[in-house]
């Protein structure tokens, strides 16, 4: 594999990670908040995230690759009110889209096929989590500054279940 292309997958086994502690974060800020569904809906998001690392894990291993884990750095947000967490993590999920473009690009200019269609998967991917991201923001400004509708949206959360990534190495 390609030097480059083989550093930016390593590096995103960490970007996986620390998404995966971001939304822990947020996770456990609405917990404090007394937001369940919100606490779940994250706690899910941070299961997925940590799928996706292990997907760029396993990938590397399958492909003969050296696999080194750097430290996870402290999730960085800037908190406010409700909405605060759903804005951070649109803006995140944009950086990692923009991240999953780089190796594309990356691994295109060296022809590696196989490392693009193993990203086909993750730019599909950044589009329903970008989507999910803004769609949680919508949700938000439309029922969240009223404590029935804030409680009903709660609820919708909470009925989020985890399921296993479609994608098979
Ligand atoms: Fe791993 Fe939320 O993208």
């Amino acid at each position: 594999m390609d030097t480059k292309v083989a550093k930016l997958l390593n590096e995103q086994i960490n970007k996986e990670l620390y998404s995966a502690y971001l939304y822990l974060d947020f996770s456990n800020y609405y917990a404090e908040e007394g937001l369940d569904g919100f606490e779940n809906w994250y706690r899910i998001q941070a299961q997925e995230e940590r799928d996706h690392a292990m997907l760029f894990y396993q990938y590397l291993l399958n492909n003969g690759q050296k696999v080194t884990f750097e430290a996870i750095a402290k999730p960085e947000w800037e908190m406010g009110d409700r909405m605060a967490p759903l804005k951070a993590g649109l803006a995140h999920e944009k950086y990692v889209t923009s991240l999953i473009n780089d190796i594309y690009a990356a691994a295109f200019e060296v022809h590696d096929f196989r490392t693009m269609q193993l990203l086909d998967w993750f730019v599909k991917e950044q589009g329903e989590e970008e989507k999910n991201a803004s769609d949680m923001i919508t949700k938000m400004e439309l029922f969240g500054t009223d404590a029935k509708g804030l409680y009903m949206l709660n609820s919708e959360l909470k009925g989020r279940v985890y399921s296993a990534p479609s994608l098979v190495l």
